[in-house]
């Protein structure tokens, strides 16, 4: 089987493609290299002894979507191209929605174009809004709070209308929980640009050394600690799941939506006293106020992924944080040549 994976040479895209390969599924990535390096084909070879073939371009551009499914018998899309920083989303709201939604509806007619009808979409758990209840499941109600999470909503809303109209294809909305961890190896993770956004990248930093102390964004919700609550994935379980999409339903017609979690929620709190076990070291940390448009717990109830895909992630907290320090101690800077 041969999958055109936009967005490869990113954080989830660079994992899902090191299992495709251990599964003897060939990944051709297409990646504009916005938010990540030519470096990790380099890294992705050495760890799976396979270069995949890789076309540097943008989703918005025909030409090179054309180009693609004439060089190759494409089967199916999995479609992680996209901009994702929340804060940027409400600054340049065009920018979010030209990439993420013009440019996916741009992929989605180049492959009707090219015959190709199996695709698998990386949504997020953001388009719960802020949940009336956790465990989350795939037929709570949706909504946005900010242009990131809209984009992911509209493109979600887009699919299954145009599923409507074509039922005959296989379109899959998967919806991530918090990806964290990275390859066994330490040689590839997430390496964010500038000041990390999320909870995990910034603690592993403060811990190499590059930045201070963690802010913890509130301990006055109403959870145990006080602390924000949410279900950590590692980032190769979170691979496994769109194997698992790619086997068991992308063959199949229908409008698909899946949970990708755990099933468990971890606090600010608890998060980094498991990443000091990791690192035997000390975070330094100081409480600061509310960021706002957050929300004080979520999780998913994974169980109708499991039904479904016989796909249930299987790595603990204690691997994702120590798989995300020894990458962040390998690699102090990230991806560097
Ligand atoms: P990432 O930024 O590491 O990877 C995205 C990749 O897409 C990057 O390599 C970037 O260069 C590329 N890209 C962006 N716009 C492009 C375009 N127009 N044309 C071609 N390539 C383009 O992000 P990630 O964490 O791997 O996330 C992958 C997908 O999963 C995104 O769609 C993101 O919104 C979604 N998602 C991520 C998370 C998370 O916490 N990481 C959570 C939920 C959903
Ligand atoms: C954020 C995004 C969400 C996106 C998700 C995964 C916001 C409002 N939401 O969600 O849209 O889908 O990332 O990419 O940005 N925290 C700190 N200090 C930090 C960073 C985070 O205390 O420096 C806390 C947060 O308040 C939260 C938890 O850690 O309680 C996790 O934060 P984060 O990693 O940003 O993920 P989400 O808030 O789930």
């Amino acid at each position: 089987m041969k999958v055109l994976v936009t967005g490869g040479t990113g954080y989830i895209g660079s994992h899902t493609c090191i299992q495709m390969i251990a599964s003897g599924v060939t990944p051709v990535i297409l990646d504009n290299l916005y938010n990540s390096k030519a470096l990790v084909l380099d890294r992705i070879e050495e760890v799976t002894g396979t270069r995949p073939e890789f076309y540097q371009g943008d989703i918005r551009d025909s030409a090179i979507l054309e180009t693609i499914f004439a060089q190759h018998r494409i089967d199916a899309v999995i479609h992680f191209a996209g901009l994702k920083a929340v804060g940027e989303s409400v600054e340049k709201p065009l920018m979010y929605y030209e990439n993420n939604v013009a440019g996916t509806l741009n992929l989605v007619q180049a492959m009707e174009r090219a015959g190709v009808t199996r695709l698998i979409f990386s949504s997020s758990a953001t388009v719960y809004g802020d949940p009336a209840s956790v465990p989350i499941r795939e037929n709570f109600p949706t909504s946005a709070t900010n242009p990131y999470g809209r984009s992911k909503l509209m493109v979600e809303e887009c699919l299954s209308d145009f599923h409507k109209a074509n039922p005959e294809w296989s379109i899959t909305l998967l919806r991530y929980f918090n990806p964290v961890g990275a390859h066994k190896s330490g040689r590839l993770g997430e390496d964010p640009q500038g000041i990390p956004n999320n909870l995990l990248p910034f603690v592993a930093q403060v811990a190499v050394g590059r930045r201070e102390k963690l802010g913890v964004f509130g301990n006055d919700y109403p959870t145990p600690d006080g602390t924000g609550v949410r279900d950590y994935i590692h980032v190769v379980d979170l691979a496994d799941g769109h194997l698992a999409a790619l086997n068991k339903v992308s063959q199949k017609a229908g409008l698909h939506i899946f949970n990708l979690g755990t099933g468990h929620g971890n606090s600010v709190l608890e998060m980094v006293a498991a990443f000091e076990q990791a690192a035997q070291k000390p975070i330094p940390y100081q409480i600061l106020p509310r960021r706002p448009g957050d929300i004080a717990e979520c999780w998913a109830d994974p169980s109708y992924a499991e039904q479904q895909l016989g796909w249930k992630a299987q790595r603990s907290l204690q691997e994702m944080v120590e798989d995300t320090w020894r990458w962040q101690e390998m690699n102090p800077q990230g991806y560097q040549d």
